[in-house]
């Protein structure tokens, strides 16, 4: 019998890149990848480990094969093709936006609600939820655990390449017209994005003044804590940052805990590393985070502790690498999961206390 294969569609892309490097890191065999991608890119050869895959035509046809494909292309392919995929027997986990918000489709951080995965038969299709809500739900889950949580003040500071390959070229592209002292002229953006902040670029409901980025992290967000009630006020931003999502985080906690307790939580949860050294000036960086597994957590403060030391109140500063732990690392992790025939070795991919950078 041939070994199960998996498919990553939109290889070419930035997900799909970083699934097939952490697939190449975790030592899964060339030949057991199928990297598919629009017609565009038929015959392109990526880089695998020491190796490379040959990319392929994605149509209709070509999960065959496969046991599991993690769709790293766009909404649109997603909802033509993943449904009938996964009716045909294949697991899917589709990062788009496609599926997140439909009843029925779980939407799945391994670490807060993997346990959805394991339903008898487990499901077919499967949503990875959008890569800041990711973030900021790993830095918070350790604390909701113990203490529940009530109320999520965010403010993110997100990179170009959450716009794909195209938003980091684009950068790249603008630093260089202004060292060249040429003109800039966005076309990702509506914006110049090169040392430039702006809100991010997602269309805005003109009744609520949301981006479509701060809509996700709100809805998303109950979906996964199954908590309709969790009060999530987002600020979405684009800064000129290749890689890596920021976010200033103030939580209100179900009740007043003190700063130690905080960290305890911290040190020992799944995913997450604390960096927060107060001597030293070492503070979580989105270059720290870049190419990492874990989410960074750190200037961890209460906000105005009573006479008792405590406060409901809690604020953070995380970094995470939005295409990895947001994006392919955790499709990866789920694939893992719902298909264990393909040995990825990444379900328990975790750090306790690993890493961890303490001093005040
Ligand atoms: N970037 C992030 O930080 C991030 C985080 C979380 C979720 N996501 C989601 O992940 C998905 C991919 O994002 P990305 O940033 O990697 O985008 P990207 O860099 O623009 O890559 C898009 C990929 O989709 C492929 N594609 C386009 N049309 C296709 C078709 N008809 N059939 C098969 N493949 C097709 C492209 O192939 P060609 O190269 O051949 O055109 C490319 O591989 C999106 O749904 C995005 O919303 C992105």
């Amino acid at each position: 019998m041939s070994e199960s294969r998996l498919a990553i569609v939109g290889a070419t892309g930035a997900v799909g890149r970083e699934a097939l490097a952490i697939l190449a890191q975790r030592g899964f065999a060339a030949q057991r990848v199928l990297a598919l991608a629009s017609p565009n890119s038929d015959g392109a050869v990526l880089a695998y480990g020491s190796g490379h895959v040959t990319v392929r035509t994605f149509d209709a046809e070509s999960l065959g094969r496969c046991e599991a494909a993690v769709f790293c292309a766009d909404a649109a392919v997603a909802r033509e093709h993943a449904p009938p995929a996964a009716e045909a027997g294949v697991f899917v986990i589709d990062n788009s936006s496609a599926f997140r918000m439909a009843p029925g489709i779980p939407l799945v951080v391994p670490e807060i609600n993997g346990r959805v995965l394991e339903g008898d038969p487990p499901p077919r299709l499967i949503a990875n939820p959008n890569c800041s809500t990711i973030i900021m739900l790993l830095g918070l889950e350790p604390l909701r655990r113990r203490f529940g949580v009530r109320e999520v003040v965010v403010s993110t500071y997100q990179a170009v390449s959450g716009a794909g390959l195209a938003g980091m070229r684009e950068l790249d592209e603008q630093v260089s017209a202004f060292a060249g002292g040429e003109p800039i002229r966005p076309r990702v953006f509506p914006q110049q994005c090169a040392f430039n902040v702006f809100t991010h670029e997602s269309p805005m409901e003109t009744a609520t003044g949301l981006n479509g980025e701060e809509t996700k992290m709100i809805a998303e967000t109950r979906k996964i804590w199954g908590d309709p009630q969790v009060d999530v006020l987002p600020t979405c931003v684009r800064v000129p940052v290749r890689r890596a999502h920021s976010q200033s985080i103030l939580v209100r906690l179900g009740r007043p805990v003190s700063e130690a307790q905080v960290r305890d939580s911290l040190v020992s949860a799944a995913g997450v590393r604390v960096v927060d050294d107060r001597r030293g000036g070492r503070f979580p960086t989105p270059l720290d985070a870049s190419g990492i597994d874990d989410v960074l957590v750190g200037r961890v403060r209460l906000a105005t502790a009573g006479p008792d030391g405590r406060s409901d109140r809690v604020m953070l500063w995380v970094c995470g690498d939005q295409l990895r732990k947001g994006a392919a690392l955790n499709a990866l992790q789920i694939a893992d999961r719902v298909a264990p025939a393909l040995g990825l070795g990444l379900a328990d991919v975790r750090s306790p206390g690993s890493g961890v950078s303490f001093s005040f």
